[in-house]
C-alpha cells in the first residue's frame, strides 16, 4: 500500500471531498486525524476504523488557531506526528455581490478557508521538516483563477491558498516537504446536489466532460500527491475539472455534433 505506516491529518472531513480523500487515503494504508465542526465527522472515523486503520475524529474550528495546535497535538500524541496534512475544509455559500458582502461574511471566508490552512500548515511543516518528510495539499478551486460572481470571499481565499501553496513549497522543498495546490471544478457533493437546477445545467454547459466530477476522483489524486512518487512534484496547481478551466466559448452549451 502507497502510504502505509503514514499518518494524514484531513480537516472538513465530514462530509463530501474531505470524506472521501479520509477514506482513500485510509485504503491506500495510512491512519488518519479527522477534523471537522460538525459531529458527523465521527460517522466518517468509523467508516475509517471499518477499513483496518486507526482514525481519531477532532471537533475543531480551524479558523481557531489554538483549537488547531492542540487538535495537532492530540494526532501526534494518540496516533503519530502529522506525515500528510490536506486542507480541505471550506466555506462555499456565502452569495453576495461585492458591494453586499457583509464584513463578517468576508472575514469568515477568509477565517475558515484561508487562515485555517495557515493554521494547519504552521502547526505541522516544522515537524515534517525536522523528519525530512512531509505532503502537504491545499483544497483550492478552478475560482481561485477565474473567479466566481457573488463569491468575491470564496474565491478570494481560494487564490490565497495558491500563494500560501507556492511559499510553503518554496521554503520546505529542501526538507523532503512538498506543497501543492489542487483546484477542482464542479463536484458531485452534497452542496453542489442541492444546488438551483439551472446553476448546475450552466455549470455543466461549461464544463467540456459534460459531466461533474466525483469526490472519489478528487481523493484519488491527493492520495498520488501525498505518495513517495510524488516527490518531486511541489508548489504545482493542478486543475481536476473535466476541462472547466479551459476556455469554452466555442464548445457553448453542449456539443457540437461533429465533436461528439
Ligand atoms: N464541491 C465542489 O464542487 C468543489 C469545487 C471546488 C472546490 N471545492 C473545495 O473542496 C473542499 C470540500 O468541498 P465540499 O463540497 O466537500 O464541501 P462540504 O461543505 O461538503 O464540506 C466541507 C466540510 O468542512 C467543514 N467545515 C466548515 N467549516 C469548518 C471549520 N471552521 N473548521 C473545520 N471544518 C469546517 C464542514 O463542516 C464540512 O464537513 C472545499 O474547500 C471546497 O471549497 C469543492
Amino acid at each position: 500500500m502507497r502510504l502505509e505506516g503514514k499518518t494524514a491529518l484531513i480537516s472538513g472531513a465530514a462530509r463530501g471531498i474531505g470524506r472521501a480523500i479520509a477514506l482513500r487515503l485510509a485504503r491506500e494504508g495510512a491512519d488518519v486525524g479527522l477534523l471537522d465542526i460538525s459531529s458527523a465527522i465521527e460517522d466518517t472515523a468509523a467508516e475509517v476504523r471499518k477499513l483496518g486503520r486507526r482514525a481519531l475524529a477532532i471537533a475543531c474550528d480551524i479558523s481557531d488557531s489554538g483549537q488547531v495546535k492542540a487538535a495537532v497535538a492530540r494526532v501526534a500524541a494518540e496516533l503519530r506526528p502529522v506525515d500528510l496534512l490536506v486542507n480541505n475544509a471550506g466555506i462555499v455559500d456565502n452569495i453576495a455581490s461585492v458591494e453586499k458582502m457583509s464584513d463578517e461574511k468576508w472575514a469568515q471566508e477568509i477565517g475558515v478557508n484561508l487562515t485555517g490552512a495557515f493554521n494547519l500548515v504552521r502547526a505541522v511543516v516544522g515537524a515534517m521538516a525536522e523528519r525530512g518528510f512531509g505532503r502537504i495539499v491545499n483544497i483550492s478551486s478552478v475560482a481561485a483563477r477565474g473567479g466566481l460572481a457573488r463569491q468575491v470571499g470564496y474565491s478570494a481565499t481560494k487564490a490565497g491558498l495558491l500563494g500560501l501553496t507556492h511559499t510553503v513549497a518554496l521554503e520546505y522543498a529542501r526538507n523532503g516537504v512538498t506543497c501543492n495546490a489542487v483546484l477542482p471544478g464542479m463536484v458531485e457533493t452534497e452542496n453542489v446536489r442541492a444546488m438551483p437546477q439551472t446553476i448546475r445545467d450552466r455549470a455543466l454547459a461549461a464544463t467540456p466532460a459534460q459531466r461533474f466530477g466525483e469526490p472519489e476522483e478528487i481523493a484519488a489524486l491527493v492520495a498520488f500527491l501525498c505518495g513517495d512518487e510524488a516527490g518531486y512534484i511541489t508548489g504545482a496547481e493542478i486543475d481536476i475539472s473535466g476541462g472547466g478551466h479551459l476556455n469554452t466559448l466555442v464548445l457553448g452549451g453542449s456539443r457540437p455534433a461533429s465533436l461528439r
